[in-house]
């Protein structure tokens, strides 16, 4: 059996294109309805309930769409709502945190594995779990990088500030003698020259976004969802500035896809508490 209907990604702003990006590369024929909650970015420092009911709130809107799966393509709200956005609907759901565990468990060789995400991400302790559950003997040494996302939103991935604060977050880690950095924040990927100018060659950065696509292609083949052929038909949609998100969009998705052409989203503003 194959499938023609869209898989739905989603993420608090333009981060999640990272993941899009890998999707579209793995998955050539497939179709993306893509959903960026830039209004209410960032997620990262909410409190775990709003970010569920936000996180939430985004699964319905693309179940309504008629979406074939769901990838949650940002950690935060993963950490917070997976579990909750599954039991909800009866599409498979994919998310980023296993994916990226994972390939951090095969490519460390000291076993010293950092990681680095939203205070949302950290605080859950969800990636102390995934790497636990692959088995490997190996320790995790977190960080949360609460500036990255914004800098990374307005479009900056290399200046001073940005810098000093990459230097003052990395610390700890560099004190750890990690060997592999977990990027575990989906807009982690567009800062990667940055870190490992300031990590140096010794230490492998592991982003999840190749690693998902693979759980995807997988789990479309397993569930018999695939598409038959393409071309595909990618929607892009913003709760903020249309605009603004389509001159981001170019960098996170590359010079193939620089064409995007986003469309305002409203979602109901339901109060969460
Ligand atoms: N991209 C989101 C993630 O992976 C974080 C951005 C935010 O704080 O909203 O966690």
């Amino acid at each position: 059996m194959t499938d023609a209907r869209p898989i739905g990604v989603f993420d608090s702003g333009v981060g999640g294109l990272t993941v899009a990006r890998a999707l579209m590369e793995h998955l050539p024929n497939e179709s993306l309805i893509y959903i960026g909650d830039t209004a209410r970015f960032p997620y990262g420092p909410k409190p775990v309930e709003e970010i569920r009911h936000h996180g939430m709130q985004i699964a319905d809107e693309l179940i309504g769409r008629d979406v074939k799966m769901l990838v949650v393509a940002c950690n935060s709200v993963e950490v917070s709502a997976i579990d909750h956005i599954a039991a909800r609907h009866g599409v498979p759901v994919i998310g980023v945190v296993e994916p990226g565990a994972r390939a951090s468990a095969r490519v460390t060789r000291s076993g010293r594995i950092g990681m680095i995400g939203t205070e949302a991400t950290v605080r859950s302790g969800a990636y102390d779990r995934a790497v636990a559950e692959t088995g490997a003997d190996v320790t995790l040494a977190s960080a949360a990088c609460p500036v990255f996302v914004n800098h990374v939103e307005a479009g900056d991935t290399g200046s001073d500030e940005l810098r000093r604060a990459a230097r003052r977050y990395l610390e700890p880690l560099m004190e750890a003698d990690i060997d592999t950095l977990i990027l575990g924040c989906t807009h982690y990927p567009l800062l990667s020259e940055l870190l490992q100018e300031e990590l140096g060659t010794g230490v492998v950065l592991v982003s999840s976004a190749e690693e998902t696509a693979d759980d995807v292609a997988a789990r479309l083949l397993a569930e018999e969802l695939a598409v038959a052929g393409g071309p595909p038909s990618h929607r892009f949609l913003t709760t903020g500035r249309a605009d603004t998100f389509d001159g981001l969009a170019a960098t996170f998705l590359g010079t193939e896809q620089a064409t995007v052409r986003a469309e305002h989203l409203d979602l109901p503003e339901v109060p969460w508490s």
